[in-house]
């Protein structure tokens, strides 16, 4: 190591005795090269970012370390540039990284190396990717139901020229759209307020056949519609869990409601209750269409939908699971699925605290 290097470390590590301790907290990957090109410092971040250590690197020529190749490419720039660079770069599938190097001057101006500064930005970058889109698909949902009522009242106007039976079928259409459009706002709204809302969240005791009971007849006539066979099972009226109430019921009802969606005409759906290692299990079973276990992964992602002609044109956003998926998620509760195509799926709400004192 050169006097002048050596110099500059000491003087960095005595004339501020945090340095060190600031390096290893530092929110980025830091890399120090001395004029000889060796690599007289990096900090544990950059470590882990560029799968190093200290002791492979110390006192070696940067060039001969396997540093990647855009990494490297950006330390012969700022050496020849002799001023500070910025770029973002990708390594492998899915590192995202900003490197800034700058030339480390002492305050004579005198120069004593470079520093590499890697910011990790994979977890900014995924984010506004799932942004983008979302907004592509809330805007592509919006548009579908949109076009139609636009294309509607472009036929109404010339109503002269329709029978009274078409223009009632087109108020129907447009109706149905107008609640679709509706119905897209709300979940819209729903998922605004989750991200909203702190992650905790207070949990009381509830009364477990009362509010099962609730959701459960909702769907009563939905499912004498489709001709479903629709049961549940004897649960204990004494039975209190630890739950938020509405948080709850809706979870149970787009479970529900999903079950009598995605089952044809003559089929089961059971909801049952029952006990495990002293927590309480939920499940909504279902003799539908089933599920495949690539897409059994993905249900929970916003906007998705399985197979379309899987679906028979079922409506729907493919918001409702993903909506539980997070209730769930601030309740401390686990959203499991088991499925198999063609023969029936079953989502259970497991984890349920079960309260001991009788509710006042
Ligand atoms: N019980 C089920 N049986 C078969 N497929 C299901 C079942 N539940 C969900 N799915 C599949 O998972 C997808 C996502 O379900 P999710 O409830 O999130 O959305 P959706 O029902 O399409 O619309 P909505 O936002 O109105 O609930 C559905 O489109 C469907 O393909
Ligand atoms: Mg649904």
């Amino acid at each position: 190591m050169t006097q002048s290097v050596k110099f500059a470390i000491s003087e960095l590590s005595e004339s501020n005795a945090h340095m060190n301790a600031i390096l290893h907290e530092m929110f980025g990957g830091v890399i120090g090269i001395n004029l000889r090109n060796e690599i007289f410092l990096i900090n544990p971040i950059a470590e882990k970012i560029l799968n190093l250590s200290y002791n492979d690197v110390q006192n070696k020529v940067y060039s001969s370390i396997e540093l990647p190749s855009l990494i490297l490419q950006s330390i012969d720039e700022v050496k020849e540039k002799q001023h500070e660079t910025k770029h973002r770069i990708t390594l492998g599938n899915d590192l995202h990284l900003i490197v800034q190097n700058a030339p480390i001057r002492k305050l004579s101006g005198e120069l004593i190396g470079y520093v590499v500064v890697l910011f990790d930005i994979t977890e900014k970058t995924k984010l506004s990717q799932l942004q983008r889109e979302f907004f592509t698909n809330v805007s592509h949902e919006i548009r579908t139901p949109l076009t139609s009522i636009q294309g509607f009242v472009e036929t109404l106007s010339n109503y002269e020229m329709l029978s009274t039976e078409n223009v009632q079928s087109i108020v129907e259409i447009m109706d149905k759209e107008t609640i679709r459009l509706n119905g897209l706002i709300n979940k819209m709204l729903e998922i605004a307020n989750l991200e909203k809302e702190p992650e905790t969240l207070k949990l009381e005791p509830v009364n477990l056949l009362n509010s099962v009971n609730t959701v459960f007849s909702s769907y009563t006539h939905n499912a004498e519609n489709k001709n479903i066979k629709y049961s549940m099972s004897t649960i204990d009226p004494s039975i209190n869990v630890l739950l938020n109430q509405s948080r709850f019921e809706t979870v149970l009802s787009n479970l529900i409601s999903n079950a009598i969606k995605y089952t044809k005409p003559t089929g089961t759906v059971h909801v049952k209750w029952n006990t495990n290692n002293g927590y309480g299990v939920l499940s909504v079973s279902d003799s539908g269409i089933g599920i495949s276990s690539k897409d059994q992964e993905k249900v929970y992602q916003r906007f998705f939908r399985c197979d379309p002609s899987r679906n028979y044109n079922i409506p729907g956003y493919g918001l409702g699971l993903h909506i539980s998926k997070t209730l769930c998620d601030t309740m401390n509760l686990t959203l499991d699925l088991e499925s198999e195509i063609d023969v029936g799926s079953t989502f259970s709400i497991q984890n349920i605290a079960i309260v001991d004192t009788p509710l006042k």
